[in-house]
């Protein structure tokens, strides 16, 4: 696929409300990763609108890919191959990049790699590391929390997640709530160093249906009854997002060590938008050392969605990365023509 004209793998990401692109070479080497976050467009709502966000990515993509070229002094003709996010995500975002990498990769003659974007996000801890088997993964963001025994780039197994609320979607709801804005995990990161934990003793939800599970809703209802006919004072804020921050990083850990009890593992690895967080990250650095485990935590460039984490599955795991064929978007265009002249 790389030749010395053709040197760089572009790689796309338009999942949710960020538009990413990033450039790898040949030893996925991440060359360039460029974010463009619509987080102005959606703080009014609270949330992110995915018409708004789709129509943003149809605006961002164009342009932003033009800048990439330029920054680079590069042209079309210098990019090897392209991966994009095809699943999960929203689907006005996802068929913008799609739609883009298709019609590159047509007009190019170049390979188009299909990558899923969990396990962008599941690999993501390894990026310019040496990759280490098995691992446990961690994928902990605003629209997933999951654990994974990987065994090698084609062997990865579910083996535990959240029957409801994903823990980013914990840390938004209860920011829409507190009037925090969106998105809520940076500012109760922040504001949870300035409280007191024990002021709000929350509980670990136990789920039933086994211990490879996780609950989140109890504790969102929790914190709502919390508020119910109350106006908090700025310190109960405070304490309040430092008791909901450490009962979700005490449920996290108690997870992690839950399986590697189940299994040997080599090594954790802990990524997504959530990765991020201060306590989150310390605590686990803290509980591998108690295990001895070797521990992986996706820079936090590599944390919150970003095509460096595709384009890196697209080349350590071509096999897996679902390859789009080209040729049947020419069979596309003939099937068209024809029905043009059977409406005749
Ligand atoms: O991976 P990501 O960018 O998007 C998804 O694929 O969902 O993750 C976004 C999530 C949001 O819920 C956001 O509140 C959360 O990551 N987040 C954080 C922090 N920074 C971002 N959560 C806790 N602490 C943070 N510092
Ligand atoms: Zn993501």
């Amino acid at each position: 696929m790389f030749s010395d004209q053709r040197r760089y793998l572009l790689a796309i990401d338009t999942s949710c409300d960020d538009t990413s692109l990033a450039l790898l070479n040949q030893n996925t080497d991440v060359v360039a990763n460029i974010i463009s976050s619509q987080i102005k467009i959606h703080e009014a709502y609270g949330g992110v609108v995915p018409e708004l966000a789709s129509r943003a990515h149809a605006e961002n993509l164009p342009f932003l890919f033009r800048q990439l070229l330029h920054d680079h002094n590069i042209t079309e003709k210098n990019i090897a191959g392209i991966a994009v996010t095809h699943t999960p995500g929203l689907l006005g975002c996802l068929l913008v990049g799609t739609s883009f990498s298709k019609a590159l990769a047509y007009a190019e003659n170049i390979p188009l790699f299909q990558v899923n974007h969990l396990e962008g996000h599941l690999f993501s801890p390894f990026i310019g590391k040496e990759n280490i088997f098995p691992f446990l993964g961690l994928v902990v963001s605003g629209g997933h929390t999951a654990f994974y025994s990987v065994n090698s780039f084609d062997d990865i197994v579910l083996i535990g997640q959240t029957v409801d609320d994903a823990v980013g979607e914990v840390y938004d709801k209860v920011a829409k709530i507190l009037g925090l804005g969106y998105p809520g995990g940076p500012v109760i990161d922040s504001f949870a160093a300035r409280g007191d934990s024990k002021k709000f003793p929350f509980k670990i939800a136990r789920v039933k249906m086994g211990e490879q599970y996780l609950s989140f809703s109890g504790l969102k209802t929790a914190v709502f009854q919390c508020l119910e006919g109350k106006q908090l004072v700025e310190q109960e804020v405070y304490d309040l997002c430092a008791s909901v921050q450490a009962i979700l990083v005490k449920t996290l850990c108690r997870k992690i060590k839950f399986f590697c009890e189940q299994k040997s593992f080599s090594a954790f690895a802990l990524s997504g938008g959530v990765a991020m967080n201060s306590l989150l990250r310390q605590e686990v650095v803290q509980l591998c050392q108690q295990m001895d485990l070797p521990c992986f935590i996706a820079d936090k460039e590599y944390c919150t969605d970003n095509a460096a984490m595709i384009g890196y599955i697209a080349l350590k795991s071509p096999q897996r990365a679902d390859m789009f064929d080209l040729n049947c978007l020419a069979s596309q265009k003939i099937q068209a023509k024809d029905l043009k002249k059977q409406s005749r």
